[in-house]
C-alpha cells in the first residue's frame, strides 16, 4: 500500500486538471529526505539508487546522469543532450528499499538535475514556485505507480482498429497516392489497419479544409476503404491559417478565440500555412469551438485525428524575423566580421524557431484574467486534445482515435501519443525501448514511435528490427518524412519476410488487447522494467533493453545493426517462444540465468514466465476481421498456467469489459470461447 501527500507552494496560476482523485493528504511540510530551501529541491541517492520517470525524455531508463526540463518543445533532434522532448511529464520514482516517487504539478517549467551536477544527488528548480508537490511512499515501487495513476485517472482507450499496423508517410498528395498504398499492402498481403492524411490533404495546409483537386470523393473514398477495414486517420495542426474568407479565422477574430500580443492583438506566428493565428485552448470556449470543428471531417466518414504542432511549434514569428533580417542589413558593409559577430549574426536565424521569447509575448486570457504563455506553456497541447476529446465524447457513442504531439500528465485520460519526429537511428529504436515504462508510470499507455524512424534513410535491417519491438507496443506505426527514403513495408526485397511479422502482431493481438485493457484498468504498466518485478534480483537492476509486456511474457528485442545474437538475462525459468511468423514457431525451456542467444532477422522472441500464457487467434488483414474469442494458448505449465482474458466490443465509449479464465495444462491449447 502506498499513500500519497499533496504539499503545496504558491498557488498554481490556472488549474492544471491533472488530477482526477482524491486520494492524498494534505500536508504542511515535506518529509525529512526531500530538502526545499534556497528555491531548489535536493534529494540525495545512494549510488545503488535506480530513478525512473519523466515519461517522454531522453536518454535511458534509468533517467541518472541527465539534466532534463519538462518544457514541452518541439524538438528536430532527439539527442542524448536534449533536455526536453514534447511532452512535459514531471513524476519521477526512486526506487530503493524505501522507494519514494515526486509528481510537481504545475504548468510552468521544471528543471530535473537527476545525478548530472552531483551524481549522488536529484535537483530540481522551478523559475515560479506554484503548484503542488506530490509525494508518494510506500514499500513497494509498483504500488507507489498505481497509487499515482488512480490520483491521475484512467487512461485513453482508443477503438481496437488503434492497435492494427499503421502506414503513414509525410508526402501522400493525393488520392492515388493513398490507393497505391492500400494496393499495394493489399498484393503483398500486409494486414493494414489505417492510413494517415498528413498535410498535404487540406487547402494549403488550412485546418478542416480539403484539398479537393486532390481528393475529389473523399466521402466515397474512406467509405471504400472502410468496407476493407482501413480508416484514414488526417492531422490538425494547432495553427490557424491568416486568411479571410477562411471560416475559422473570421470565426476565431470574431469571439477573441486567438491567443493574444502583449497589446491585446492576436498573436502572429508562422508555421507550415504560413502567417497563422494560435487558438486560445486555455480559454474552455475557444477549445470547445475548435473541437466542434472536427464535426465537418467525422461527416465524412473519418473517425481518427492526430493532432501536431501543439507545443506550439513556431517557425518563426515576423517580430524576430524582422529583427534578424535588420542585423544582417546592419552588417552588410562589414563583411570582414569577427567569429563572434559572425555567430550572433548566424543565432538570429537559428533561433527563429520555437524562441522561449516569443512564448513570453503570447497571451492567454481565461476567466477574463491574462497569462503570459510561457507561464502556462505546458498545458497548451493538453487542452487542444481536451477540445477534441470532449467533442467527441459529447457527440459520438464510438470511441475516436486521436494521438497528440505535445502532451502532459492529465491529457493520458484524453489521447495517445506519439513520441515525435525521431530518426532512422539505432540509438532512437533504443530510446524507444526504454521510454515506454516511463511514459506507462505517467499514464500514457497508448504510445508509440515512428516505427523505422520519421527523418533519415532506413535500412531493412533497421524496419525489422524496430518492427520486431513495435509489434508489442499499442500504437504501432510507420512514418516517414517526406524527402526521406521510402520505407513502406513493401519497398524492401522479399516483402514475404515484413507480411509474416505483421500478421504476428495480428495473432498476438488477443493477448495485446487484453493487456492493454488490464492495465488501463488496474492502473499497472503495460512495459515493465525487470528491476520492478524482481526487486530482490541485484541483476535486474541495471537491465535496460529487456521488458516485462503485460502480465506474462518478457522480450529482449534487439536494436543493435548486424547483430543476430544477443545477451539475455532470464530472472526465473521461462519458456522461449521463437517465432519466425504467427504459425511458425518453436518452444524451448530456458533456466534461470545468462543466456546468449541467436535472434536472426525477422526472428521475435518472447519468454513465458512461469505458470503464465500467450494468446493468439488466426490473424487476418485487418482487426475489424479477427475473431478474438478463437484462440490458442501457448503457455508455460510449469506450473499450470492461467490466465484472465480481458476483452470489449473494440467500438463504443461505454463498452463492458468481459472476463474469461482460461486454464491451460498443455504448452500449446486451443481454446474457443
Ligand atoms: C511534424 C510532425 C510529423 C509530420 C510533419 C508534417 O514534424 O511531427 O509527424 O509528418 O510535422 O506535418
Amino acid at each position: 500500500m502506498a499513500i500519497i501527500y499533496k504539499y503545496s507552494f504558491a498557488k498554481k496560476i490556472i488549474e492544471t486538471n491533472t488530477i482526477v482523485g482524491n486520494n492524498y493528504n494534505d500536508v504542511k511540510e515535506l518529509p525529512q529526505e526531500i530538502i526545499y530551501e534556497n528555491n531548489e529541491i535536493r534529494i540525495n541517492l545512494n549510488p545503488r539508487d535506480v530513478v525512473y520517470g519523466l515519461g517522454q525524455s531522453t536518454r535511458g531508463m534509468n533517467k541518472r546522469g541527465g539534466i532534463y526540463s519538462s518544457f514541452c518543445s518541439d524538438v528536430v533532434m532527439h539527442l542524448e543532450e536534449s533536455p526536453s522532448l514534447y511532452g512535459a511529464h514531471n513524476f519521477l520514482l526512486i526506487h530503493r528499499d524505501n522507494p519514494i516517487a515526486l509528481f510537481f504539478d504545475t504548468p510552468s517549467k521544471v528543471t530535473f538535475d537527476v545525478g548530472f551536477t552531483d551524481s549522488n544527488l536529484i535537483r530540481i528548480t522551478m523559475e515560479e514556485w506554484n503548484g503542488a508537490c506530490f509525494f508518494i511512499k510506500g514499500e513497494n515501487s509498483l504500488d507507489i505507480i498505481k497509487e499515482f495513476r488512480i490520483l491521475i485517472g484512467e487512461s485513453y482507450l482508443p477503438p481496437l482498429y488503434g492497435f492494427g499496423y499503421q502506414q503513414s508517410r509525410w508526402g501522400y498528395k493525393n488520392e492515388e497516392d493513398i490507393k497505391n498504398v492500400v494496393d499495394k499492402y493489399e498484393e503483398n498481403d500486409i494486414p493494414l489497419d489505417a492510413v494517415y492524411l498528413d498535410i498535404d490533404y487540406m487547402e494549403r495546409f488550412k485546418d478542416f479544409t480539403i484539398n479537393s483537386e486532390a481528393f475529389p470523393n473523399l466521402k466515397d473514398f474512406i467509405a471504400n476503404l472502410k468496407q476493407k477495414g482501413i480508416h484514414l486517420i488526417p492531422i490538425i495542426d494547432a495553427g490557424v491559417k491568416i486568411e479571410s474568407g477562411y471560416d475559422v479565422y473570421e470565426e476565431g477574430i470574431k469571439n477573441n478565440y486567438f491567443c493574444q500580443d502583449e497589446n491585446g492583438n492576436p498573436f502572429i506566428a508562422s508555421v507550415w500555412p504560413g502567417l497563422v493565428h494560435f487558438p486560445d485552448f486555455l480559454n474552455s470556449n475557444a477549445s470547445k469551438w475548435f473541437g466542434s470543428h472536427y464535426k465537418k471531417l467525422i461527416s465524412l466518414g473519418l473517425d481518427g485525428f492526430w493532432n501536431d504542432m501543439n507545443e506550439p511549434a513556431i517557425f518563426y514569428t515576423p517580430k524576430r524575423l524582422e529583427i534578424a533580417i535588420k542585423a544582417v542589413k546592419e552588417t552588410k558593409d562589414t563583411l570582414d566580421l569577427n567569429v563572434y559577430d559572425y555567430w550572433a549574426l548566424l543565432g538570429n536565424f537559428e533561433k527563429l524557431a520555437n524562441n522561449i521569447l516569443d512564448y513570453k509575448d503570447m497571451y492567454h486570457v481565461v476567466e477574463n484574467k491574462k497569462l503570459n504563455h510561457y507561464d502556462v506553456h505546458n498545458l497548451y497541447g493538453y487542452n487542444m486534445v481536451k477540445g477534441t476529446s470532449e467533442y467527441f465524447k459529447e457527440n459520438y457513442k464510438e470511441r475516436m482515435f486521436l494521438i497528440s504531439r505535445s502532451s502532459c500528465i492529465g491529457m493520458h485520460r484524453y489521447s495517445g501519443i506519439w513520441t515525435g519526429d525521431n530518426r532512422s537511428w539505432w540509438s532512437h529504436l533504443e530510446l524507444n525501448i526504454k521510454m515506454m515504462p516511463n511514459l506507462n508510470m505517467v499514464g500514457f499507455l497508448y504510445s508509440g514511435a515512428d516505427t523505422g524512424g520519421f527523418g533519415s534513410d532506413a535500412t531493412r535491417e533497421l524496419v525489422c528490427r524496430w518492427l520486431e519491438f513495435s509489434l508489442f507496443t499499442p500504437l504501432f506505426r510507420n512514418h516517414s518524412s517526406i524527402g526521406t527514403r521510402n520505407q513502406e513495408l513493401y519497398n524492401f526485397s522479399n516483402p514475404k519476410e515484413f507480411s509474416n511479422l505483421i500478421k504476428l502482431r495480428y495473432a498476438l493481438m488477443p493477448y495485446l488487447y487484453s493487456e492493454y485493457l488490464k492495465a488501463l484498468k488496474n492502473n499497472t504498466l503495460l512495459f515493465t522494467p525487470l528491476a520492478l518485478k524482481y526487486q530482490n534480483d541485484e541483476c535486474c537492476l541495471e537491465i535496460e533493453d529487456e521488458l516485462i509486456v503485460g502480465d506474462s511474457i518478457m522480450i529482449a528485442p534487439v536494436y543493435k545493426p548486424n547483430t543476430t545474437k544477443r545477451y539475455v538475462y532470464l530472472p526465473e525459468d521461462m519458456l522461449l517462444v521463437r517465432f519466425r511468423g504467427y504459425n511458425d514457431y518453436d518452444t524451448k525451456k530456458m533456466s534461470k540465468g545468462h543466456h546468449f542467444i541467436s535472434v536472426k532477422l525477422f526472428e521475435v522472441l518472447v519468454f513465458i514466465l512461469p505458470g503464465k500464457m500467450l494468446l493468439l487467434t488466426e490473424p487476418k488483414n485487418s482487426t475489424s476481421k479477427l475473431n478474438m474469442l478463437d484462440l490458442i494458448a501457448i503457455a508455460n505449465v510449469n506450473p499450470t498456467a492461467k490466465y484472465e482474458y480481458f476483452l470489449d466490443d473494440g467500438k463504443y465509449i461505454n463498452s463492458e469489459i468481459k472476463k474469461y479464465e482460461i486454464v491451460a495444462n498443455e504448452e500449446k491449447t486451443i481454446i474457443k470461447l
